[in-house]
């Protein structure tokens, strides 16, 4: 058995201090240890975005990320998204556009969304689409999740939707 690793890191804005197994990746630590479960876990292998997170400011898979290389990093789960309500609008788009059925694409594709919102304020439908393009969903055929973000957009320049 490997040596357990001592992490130290900032989860949603909590100091957290955890010893982890070497190959223990960060979505596992985030969902086992933490139980923030809004981290999914989809595919495993980087292919379907299910456990997009924040760290340092950046969209990871969390599946492809050790926990021990979060170590001083901050990490931010849609968890801490959701309570500071930073997504808030784009969770009632979600909501109102039917952008989600079963909901297990869904923390994903808020941080995802949020990430492409704050870099370019009114993307155009390709432009979403791109950005979103890492991240599968099973049932929603995309096109309502595409308008749940383009509706946002518009809100939050002020404009009618
Ligand atoms: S579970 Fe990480 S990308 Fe699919
Ligand atoms: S809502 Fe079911 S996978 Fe997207």
């Amino acid at each position: 058995m490997t040596a357990p690793v001592a992490i130290s890191l900032y989860v949603n804005g909590e100091h957290v201090d955890a010893h982890v197994q070497p190959r223990l990746n960060l979505a596992d630590f985030l969902r086992e240890h933490l139980r923030l479960t809004g981290t999914h876990v989809g595919c495993e292998h980087g292919v379907c975005g299910a456990c997009t997170v924040r760290v340092d400011g950046e969209i990871v898979r969390a599946c492809l990320m050790l926990a021990a290389q979060a170590d001083a990093a901050s990490v931010e789960t849609i968890e801490g998204l959701s309570d500071s309500g930073e997504v808030s609008d784009l969770q009632n788009a979600f909501r109102e556009r039917n952008a989600l059925q079963c909901g297990y694409c869904t923390p994903g594709m808020l941080i995802t969304a949020q990430d492409l919102l704050k870099r370019e304020a009114e993307p155009s439908r390709e432009q979403i689409r791109e950005h979103l393009s890492g991240n599968y969903c099973r049932c929603t055929g995309y096109q309502a999740i595409v308008d749940a973000v383009e509706t946002t957009a518009r809100l939050r320049g002020g404009r009618k939707v």
